[in-house]
């Protein structure tokens, strides 16, 4: 594809971008390299604001985003970033540009860009150590890898899961969930972790078949919900077609995600009933689906899919019902794990009676893997679940260096704080502005926020020049994902600019 097909697949993202930020964001537009503002948590860190100096892509990046074409896939590009000179909750590009960004990288930074603490953690020998002399884990695991996981990944584990399997990414720790829970299920028909295999079995597998391989059960999913693209997790993933076209996937079930009505005090009894709904449907499915599913996998908060919640009563009940027929409950926290739901894990907020069998994790952390805690989880020989690298040792140690901070300047807490003083201010603006900021969801959900708008694709655009990088989700929905140093400051400039957006119009 040329550079300019490439440039014009960008279009929608640029098209509105204007030459000229608006007047009220001139006062900010000189900081650059000074002034510095006072961060509550690093003294002199961030930019005082935005600063919209040029259209986006401006010039610089629009020369690099066609010289980057010629050898790699642009048409996804959201914006060409310039990392060194990024600091906080700002992200800057080549044109000096520098946006306010509540996405992050995808949900996926969770202390800011350039942060003071983990640059200092990168510089660290344990660090140079795990980067340079990366070890293949289940063979080769580091002395003091045990260390590593019980000072880090598994100082946060999930109440009741005291074990992990460290992956590479979001998909991938589903996927591995995934062939955990294949494995428990077939063990336990088997008879046990000592019967062994049959020869029967061990020739089917080889031939892709079963009894061997385990092509009658299946992994229950919901409509709607996202958990990857490989081709496992794919398969469980229902968000949007151009996800999954051309890919075989498996004939596994999917149940009906609820689908709330805001705002839900005015919905008690309905929402009730639609939960109810679901449930009913996820039981019949574990009842009668033709190919059984050995686990169900949920999101706390359907994330790709469009923001859409549920409540802890639906959650409990979903507990309930596969801890009834003996089905695994894997919760995707891929998106929602790390601080930012106002809870560390966002099904803290369900008070379970009974843990989740497998937690999955991915973005904010860093690294990835499964927490759980029930032994029979781990296959019964060895290399059953395995891989060359099976995580990244750099990756843990960032994790852990994470974590502290987070301990250290108390962010959960912090976001659930700055998540209520968010979402009152856009209860206000959805009052004054109807229709522009519909289904207002994520209250008590620290900065986990969206709404809905009936432009949203032209709602990110304008943001953008207007000094914010803000995400999209589902068909419609606007997704705040800030970071976990967002503040009360950062929330009053965001909501500025939103009601600019929606003046503008
Ligand atoms: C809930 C959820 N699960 C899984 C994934 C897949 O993660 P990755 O893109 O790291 O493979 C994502 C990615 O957005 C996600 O949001």
């Amino acid at each position: 594809m040329s550079a300019c097909r490439a440039l014009r697949g960008n279009a929608l993202l640029r098209a509105a971008a204007v030459a000229r930020p608006i007047a009220s964001l001139e006062s900010r537009r000189t900081f650059t390299a000074t002034p510095r503002a006072m961060s509550s948590f690093y003294k002199g860190w961030e930019p005082e604001g935005p600063s919209v100096k040029t259209q986006i892509p401006g010039p610089k990046a629009q020369a690099a985003i066609a010289d980057l074409d010629t050898v790699f896939d642009t048409r996804s590009l959201n914006m060409l970033t310039d990392y060194s000179k990024s600091v906080g909750n700002y992200i800057a590009d080549p044109d000096g540009n520098v946006l306010l960004d509540v996405y992050a990288q995808i949900a996926s930074i969770p202390l800011g860009y350039n942060n003071p603490t983990l640059r200092a953690a990168a510089r660290s020998n344990e660090m140079i150590n795990g980067i340079i002399n990366r070890p293949a884990l289940g063979n080769f695991p580091p002395a003091e890898w045990a260390e590593v996981l019980k000072s880090g990944i598994l100082k946060v584990a999930p109440k009741g899961l005291n074990q992990v399997f460290t992956a590479m990414a979001g998909s991938d720790a589903n996927e591995t969930a995934y062939k955990a829970a294949f494995m428990w299920r077939r063990q336990r028909e088997r008879g046990g972790a000592s019967v062994e295999f049959t020869e029967e079995e061990m020739n089917s597998a080889m031939n892709n078949q079963s009894p061997g391989a385990s092509q009658n059960l299946s992994i229950l999913s919901f409509k709607t919900g996202f958990h990857g693209r490989l081709f496992g997790s794919l398969s469980t993933t229902r968000s949007k077609p151009i996800h999954k076209l051309d890919i075989p996937a498996f004939d596994w079930p999917q149940a009906t995600f609820p689908q709330l009505k805001y705002p839900l005090d005015q919905h008690v009894e309905e929402n009730a009933a639609i939960e109810r709904a679901a449930l009913e449907e996820v039981e019949k499915l574990i009842t009668t689906y033709h190919i059984p599913p050995c686990a169900v996998v949920v999101e706390p908060i359907q994330s790709e899919g469009g923001d859409n919640h549920a409540t802890p009563a639906f959650f409990r009940g979903l507990r309930e019902i596969t801890r009834k027929h003996g089905v695994l409950l894997i919760v995707d926290e891929v998106q929602t794990g790390v601080g930012a739901t106002g809870r560390f894990w966002a099904h803290d907020h369900w008070d379970l009676p009974h843990p989740p069998d497998m937690v999955t994790f991915s973005k904010k952390a860093q690294t990835a893997g499964y927490y759980f805690g029930n032994p029979e989880l781990r296959p019964n020989k060895p290399y059953r679940q395995f891989n060359t690298w099976m995580g990244d040792p750099a990756r843990a140690l960032l994790f852990r260096a994470i974590i502290d901070e987070i301990e250290k300047l108390d962010l959960v807490k912090h976001t659930a704080r700055v998540g209520d003083y968010l979402f009152g201010k856009l209860e206000a603006l959805a009052e004054k502005y109807p229709g522009q900021f519909n289904n207002l969801r994520g209250k008590g959900q620290g900065t986990f926020i969206a709404f809905d708008n009936p432009r949203r694709d032209e709602f990110l655009v304008k943001a953008k020049t207007l000094g914010v990088n803000i995400g999209g989700s589902g068909q419609s929905a606007v997704r705040l994902r800030p970071m976990l140093i967002f503040e009360e400051k950062h929330a009053d400039l965001l909501v500025d600019v939103l009601e600019k957006i929606v003046k503008s119009w």
